[in-house]
C-alpha cells in the first residue's frame, strides 16, 4: 500500500469556490476515437467557429494543447486509467506528469483543471486505493509548480457509485467505496475543488423501462398530474438532470461533506441508435443538448442546493465512430468532423465571455440543397442589415463568376459571419448555412477567414448583438440568455 499523503490545507484555498460559483459555463468534451480526426488546428478552428470557451481532453495530447495555447479556451486534461495507477504509487511519476502535461504549456494554455482518471470507481475497482493518493500527488506537484490555485484536481465519477439516486433525498454512495469516498471528499474540500459527475439522463431513462416520462429527462415541463417530486423534502424535480445533481449533492451529505459543489463532466444524448435505441434520435439530443445549455446558463443550482450553478461539458465534440458498442455510441457528436453540426445548437459564450476569434479556418456557406428563395432572403439580410461586405459578389468583381444563388450567398454568409461572430453572429440564416472547413476560395475570390484574409469584427449592429434572421432559431434564444444573464444577476442583487 502507498502511503497516502497527507492533505494539505491551504486556507486560501477554499476561497477558490467562490470563483467555481461565479457563473455557470457549458463545455465540450473532445474524444478522440474518430476516424479522419481533424488536426488539432482545426479542431480548434471549430470550438472557435462555434464559439466554444471550455473543452474537456481525455488525456493531455501534446497536439491539442498547443493549438489550445493563446485562444483563451479554458481546458480540463486527463490523467488516463492507466496512468492512474503508476502515479497513485509514485510521487515522482505523479510530478513528471505535471512537469510535462501542465507545467510546459500554462498559461499560454488555460489549464484550469485536471481530471484524474475516468469512471475510475467503477470500470478499474482495484485501483480504488491509489485514486485518492494520485490526486493527491498531483495536487502537491502543482503546488510546488505554484500552480495549485489555478489548476483544479478531482476525478470523474459514474452516477453508478449512487446505487439508487432516486429519490435525491436518500441517495448515498455505494457503501463498498465509503472510505475512498470520503478521503476524496476531504481533499476536494480542503483544495477547494469540485465533485465530478457524469450524468446520463439517457441511460436512466432507458433503463427506467418507462418509469420516468421522456420529458423529464428531456428537460421539457411535465403536465401537472406528472410532476416529479421528492416526497420527503417535497422539492419538485423540473428534470431528471437536477435530481441527479442532487443525488450526487445528498450522498456527500450522507458522508457529512457539504459545500462541494458539483461539476458535471459528461451529458449528452445521442442521435442515432439501433433498432432497439428508438430513444436515440436527432430530435430528442437537439432537444436535450439546447434545453440543458440553457438549464445550465440559468446560473441556479439543483433545488437542494440552489445557489451553486451547475456547469456542464458535453459528450461530446465529435460521433467517435470508433468507438465499440450499440450504434447510439458512435453517435453522441454534435458536430461532424467536415466543420458543420449535427443539428442546430448554440454553445457561444457559456459564461458571459466572448471567445476572440477571427475563425481561420472554418467558413460559413450555404447548404448544399438549401432552398434558394431562403438562401436569396439570408443574402439580402447579410448584405443589408447584416453589415457583411459584398463588393466581392457584384458584377465584374473577384467572386462574381460563378454567378449562383448558392455561390453569392456562401460569400455573403461567411463574411457576416466572420464579422460578427464575436459579437453572437452565428452561422445559421434560418437552417441554410453551415460551417465547414473547406476553404471555398478560388482564384482571386477570397473568403474571409482564408490564411491571410483578416477577420475583422465590426460592432454590433442591434444593441442584442446580431443573429441570423432566423426566427424559430434557438440562437437568438440563447443570445437573449446570454444578454439578459447579467441582468439577471443584477436583479437577485438588487432583492
Ligand atoms: C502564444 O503567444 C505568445 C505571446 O504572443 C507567443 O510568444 C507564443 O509563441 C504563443 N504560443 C503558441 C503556442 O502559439
Ligand atoms: C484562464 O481562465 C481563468 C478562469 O476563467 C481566467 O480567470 C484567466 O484569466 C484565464 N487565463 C488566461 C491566460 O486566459
Ligand atoms: C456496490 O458496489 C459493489 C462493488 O462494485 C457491488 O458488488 C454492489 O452490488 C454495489 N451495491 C449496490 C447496492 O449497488
Ligand atoms: C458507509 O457509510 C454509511 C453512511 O455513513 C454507513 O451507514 C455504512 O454502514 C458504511 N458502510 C461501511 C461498509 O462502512
Ligand atoms: C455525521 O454526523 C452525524 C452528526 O454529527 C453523526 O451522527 C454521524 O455519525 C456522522 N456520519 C459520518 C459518516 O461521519
Ligand atoms: C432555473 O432553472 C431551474 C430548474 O429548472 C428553475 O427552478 C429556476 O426557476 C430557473 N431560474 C431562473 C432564474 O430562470
Ligand atoms: C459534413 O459531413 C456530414 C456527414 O458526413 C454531411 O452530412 C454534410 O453534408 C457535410 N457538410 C458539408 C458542408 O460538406
Ligand atoms: C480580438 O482580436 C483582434 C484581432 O487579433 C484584436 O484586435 C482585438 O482587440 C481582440 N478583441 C478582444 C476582445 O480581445
Ligand atoms: C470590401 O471588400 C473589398 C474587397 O472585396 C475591399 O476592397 C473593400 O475595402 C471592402 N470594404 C470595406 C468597407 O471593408
Ligand atoms: C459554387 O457553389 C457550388 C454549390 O455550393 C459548389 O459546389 C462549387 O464548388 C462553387 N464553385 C465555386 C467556384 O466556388
Amino acid at each position: 500500500m502507498p502511503q497516502v499523503y497527507p492533505c494539505v490545507v491551504v486556507l486560501t484555498e477554499l476561497y477558490s469556490h467562490v470563483l467555481v460559483e461565479y457563473g455557470a459555463f457549458v463545455g465540450v468534451n473532445i474524444g478522440t476515437d474518430v476516424t479522419n480526426l481533424p488536426s488539432p488546428v482545426e479542431v480548434v478552428a471549430v470550438l472557435k467557429a462555434n464559439q466554444i470557451s471550455h473543452v474537456r481532453l481525455f488525456d493531455a495530447d501534446r497536439g491539442m494543447l498547443n493549438a489550445l495555447a493563446n485562444t483563451s479556451i479554458e481546458v480540463m486534461v486527463g490523467v488516463t486509467n492507466e496512468e492512474v495507477l503508476g502515479i497513485g504509487q509514485s510521487p515522482s511519476k505523479a510530478a513528471a506528469w505535471v512537469t510535462k502535461n501542465v507545467a510546459a504549456y500554462v498559461p499560454q494554455t488555460n489549464i484550469t483543471a485536471i481530471a484524474v482518471g475516468s469512471e475510475v470507481l467503477t470500470t478499474i475497482p482495484n485501483a480504488a486505493p491509489v485514486l485518492v493518493p494520485a490526486m493527491n500527488y498531483i495536487h502537491r506537484a502543482l503546488v510546488a509548480s505554484n500552480l495549485n490555485f489555478q489548476v483544479k484536481v478531482s476525478s470523474p465519477q459514474s452516477m453508478d457509485v449512487i446505487p439508487k439516486s432516486f429519490p435525491p433525498s436518500t441517495a448515498s454512495f455505494n457503501s463498498t467505496w465509503n472510505s475512498t469516498m470520503y478521503q476524496l471528499l476531504q481533499f476536494l474540500e480542503s483544495t477547494g475543488s469540485f465533485y465530478m459527475l457524469n450524468a446520463y439522463p439517457y441511460y436512466d431513462y432507458v433503463e427506467g423501462n418507462g418509469l420516468f416520462p421522456i420529458d423529464y429527462a428531456l428537460f421539457k415541463t411535465l403536465p401537472k398530474n406528472q410532476q416529479i417530486v421528492d416526497s420527503n423534502t417535497l422539492f419538485q424535480y423540473a428534470s431528471m438532470f437536477d435530481a441527479m445533481v442532487d443525488a450526487a449533492f445528498y450522498s456527500m451529505e450522507a458522508l457529512n461533506v457539504s459545500g462541494i459543489p458539483v461539476i458535471v463532466t459528461e451529458t449528452g444524448w445521442p442521435w442515432l441508435g439501433g433498432g432497439n435505441e428508438p430513444d436515440a434520435t436527432v430530435d430528442n439530443a437537439e432537444t436535450y443538448n439546447n434545453n440543458l445549455i440553457k438549464r445550465v446558463l440559468n446560473g441556479s443550482g439543483p433545488p437542494s442546493q440552489p445557489q451553486i450553478p451547475i456547469s456542464a461539458y458535453i459528450y461530446e465534440l465529435f460521433n467517435e465512430d470508433k468507438n465499440p458498442g450499440p450504434i447510439s455510441e458512435q453517435h453522441w457528436g454534435v458536430i461532424f468532423t467536415n466543420g458543420s453540426s449535427v443539428y442546430p445548437l448554440s454553445l457561444s459564450t457559456s459564461d458571459g465571455t466572448t471567445v476572440n476569434s477571427s475563425g481561420n479556418g472554418v467558413f460559413c456557406v450555404a447548404k448544399p440543397g438549401a432552398d434558394p428563395t431562403a438562401l436569396k432572403a439570408g443574402l439580402d439580410w447579410a448584405c443589408g442589415q447584416g453589415q457583411a461586405n459584398c463588393s466581392a459578389i457584384q458584377d465584374g468583381q473577384p467572386c462574381f463568376e460563378p454567378n449562383d444563388i448558392y455561390n453569392h450567398s456562401s460569400y455573403a454568409f461567411n463574411d457576416y459571419f466572420h464579422r460578427a461572430q464575436s459579437t453572437g453572429g452565428t452561422c445559421n440564416f434560418d437552417g441554410t448555412a453551415t460551417t465547414t472547413t473547406a476553404n471555398p476560395s478560388h482564384g482571386s475570390c477570397l473568403f474571409a477567414g482564408s490564411s491571410g484574409t483578416g477577420g475583422m469584427i465590426m460592432p454590433s449592429p442591434t444593441a442584442f448583438g446580431p443573429t441570423s434572421p432566423s426566427s424559430k432559431g434557438l440562437v437568438q434564444r440563447t443570445s437573449w440568455t446570454v444578454f439578459l444573464f447579467p441582468a439577471i444577476l443584477l436583479a437577485f442583487g438588487q432583492l
